[in-house]
């Protein structure tokens, strides 16, 4: 299976693409690891994750209209973002995947989703923070935190791409901000718990 879909990315995505692919797939299983969590599910989702990554907006869009999804205009302005949807209707169609916890963590891996588990926020953390994407003090925090602090290194995470979003004065995704009011639930209750 997994030589399969590398195969199939080979012929989708250019080499750098298939790199990250590559360094979100190690890191998803350290974090299933780190965390007890199911190294196949984390790793069949991080290989699958950009399986859409290179579509054209006009066959995301063609997709998202034969699922008949309801598209919010940040999705209708910028399709790319159906990439992470799409990519999970490419592994059901294309590979049988009928996990639905795989599916859900690729279908979620770049908006998040208020109700996500703990398979989607290993390959939404592994997805944002793979080394290959920089190595400020503050990734490097997100990295650590992330294999102490499932949910808090989730949260962190979404908030520091909501500033990146601000900061660049791009249009933020509703499912962002259910994301990040979700996750803030979420830590507030372990908090609770802890202090309990
Ligand atoms: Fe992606
Ligand atoms: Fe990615």
């Amino acid at each position: 299976m997994r030589q399969e879909v590398l195969n199939w990315l080979h012929t989708a995505v250019p080499e750098v693409r298939l790199q990250h692919i590559l360094r979100v797939e190690q890191m998803a299983i350290a974090l299933a690891e780190a965390h007890q969590l199911s190294v196949v599910q984390a790793q069949q989702a991080a290989l699958m994750h950009d399986l859409a990554k290179c579509f054209a907006p006009e066959k995301l869009l063609a997709v998202a209209a034969a699922e008949e999804w309801e598209l919010d205009p940040a999705e209708q302005q910028v399709p790319h973002l159906l990439h992470a949807p799409v990519g999970a209707v490419v592994a059901r169609e294309q590979f049988g995947i009928t996990d639905e916890t795989v599916l859900r963590a690729i279908a979620a891996h770049t908006l998040g989703s208020p109700d996500m588990d703990a398979i989607g926020a290993v390959v939404y953390l592994a997805d944002a923070l793979e080394p290959g994407r920089g190595d400020t003090p503050q990734l490097h925090h997100l990295r650590q935190l992330s294999y102490g602090d499932l949910w808090k290194a989730t949260y962190e995470t979404c908030v520091f791409s909501l500033q990146h979003l601000l900061e660049r004065r791009r249009p933020v995704h509703p499912r962002t901000i259910l994301t990040h009011n979700g996750l803030l639930t979420i830590c507030r209750q372990s908090t609770q718990s802890v202090t309990a």
